[in-house]
């Protein structure tokens, strides 16, 4: 079955998965050869309402390492039509006529879903708001299976803002999808993890904990996912982000309780929530986690048109 649009994790499964990875590791060896040209004469648009560097610029190196090309507007909620009043709904109706496929980034959760209901050309999802980021947990999980050789098994905490975080809301629903998975949610008070993902996880039988001693889990898992306060989801809450920020912060000092096979990732950027001293470290792996995005981002973008 042809992949068409990419809105929201649940839509992938255990198969799905495995044919997105090897396509990404051929793609890995793909890039190192110089790339290819099986999207030549394609056209994909970068359409982003929100701030990005790695996304956009990822997914922009993807199709042009395969041949294609991009037309993109990065800041389209100031600089397209936007601005004007036009609806997101009009603006993807007159894009669709000018590329094959839209990479969107929206501030409204939902809005790759709207997107996707009056598109002619395959959707893909680059977040929506405080909603889902199912390309960033996609090549989350790559890089899991990369690191650590299998996804079946592992423990994994989810660090800092799980309210607001996006990538962390897509994890869980991907992470469900494999056997014996343990997740361990490590918030603030102000912004722990929702009841929806809770109430998902419980469905599907994935056991969770949400805990408040970050040294005690970070003993114990094969992952620690840390994220950063997502700042401009707070509004005027300006109490509860300073509230939240600089509580759970991972340093040397956690680097030594932990088990010399386990990672730390971060879908980035960061703020203060990783110290540099940690980029030494073999087992930061957030820099590599960024690389593998270009090769997720390729065998996506393939798939979805040839
Ligand atoms: C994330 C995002 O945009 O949700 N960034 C990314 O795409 N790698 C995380 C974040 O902004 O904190």
């Amino acid at each position: 079955m042809r992949l068409f649009h990419v809105i929201r994790a649940q839509q992938f499964d255990r198969e799905l998965l495995g044919r997105i990875f090897s396509e990404a590791r051929e793609m890995e060896e793909l890039a190192r050869k110089g790339g290819s040209n099986i999207l030549a004469g394609k056209v994909m648009a970068t359409v982003f309402y929100e701030p990005s560097t790695r996304t956009r610029l990822s997914f922009e190196s993807a199709m042009m390492r395969l041949g294609g090309r991009v037309i993109s507007t990065e800041n389209a909620r100031e600089f397209s039509s936007a601005a004007k009043g036009e609806t997101l709904e009009d603006t993807i109706r007159i894009v669709d006529g000018y590329a094959d496929v839209i990479v969107l980034r929206h501030y409204e959760s939902g809005a790759a879903e709207r997107a996707a209901r009056v598109s002619n050309v395959p959707i893909i999802n680059a977040g929506d708001g405080p909603g889902q980021h199912p390309t960033q947990a996609l090549l989350d999980l790559y890089t899991i299976e990369k690191e650590l050789g299998h996804i079946d098994g592992i423990s994994v905490a989810m660090v800092g803002d799980l309210a607001n975080g996006r990538t962390v809301r897509s994890l869980c629903y991907l992470l469900a999808k494999y056997k014996d998975v343990k997740i361990y949610f490590v918030a603030p008070d102000v912004v722990r993890m929702k009841e929806d993902i809770k109430e998902y996880l419980t469905r599907h039988r994935v056991p969770f904990y949400e805990e408040e001693d970050l040294k005690e889990v970070a003993s114990k898992v094969d992952v620690i996912y840390q994220t950063r306060i997502q700042k401009e989801r707070f509004g005027d809450r300006i109490e509860d982000y300073e509230r939240a920020r600089g509580v759970y912060i991972v340093d040397r000092e956690l680097l030594d309780v932990m088990q010399p096979h386990a990672i730390v990732m971060h879908p980035l950027p960061r703020v203060d929530e990783i110290s540099p001293e940690v980029d030494e470290d073999p087992r930061a792996a957030y820099f590599r986690q960024a690389q593998n995005g270009l090769y997720i981002r390729m065998a996506l973008l393939k798939m979805v048109l040839t």
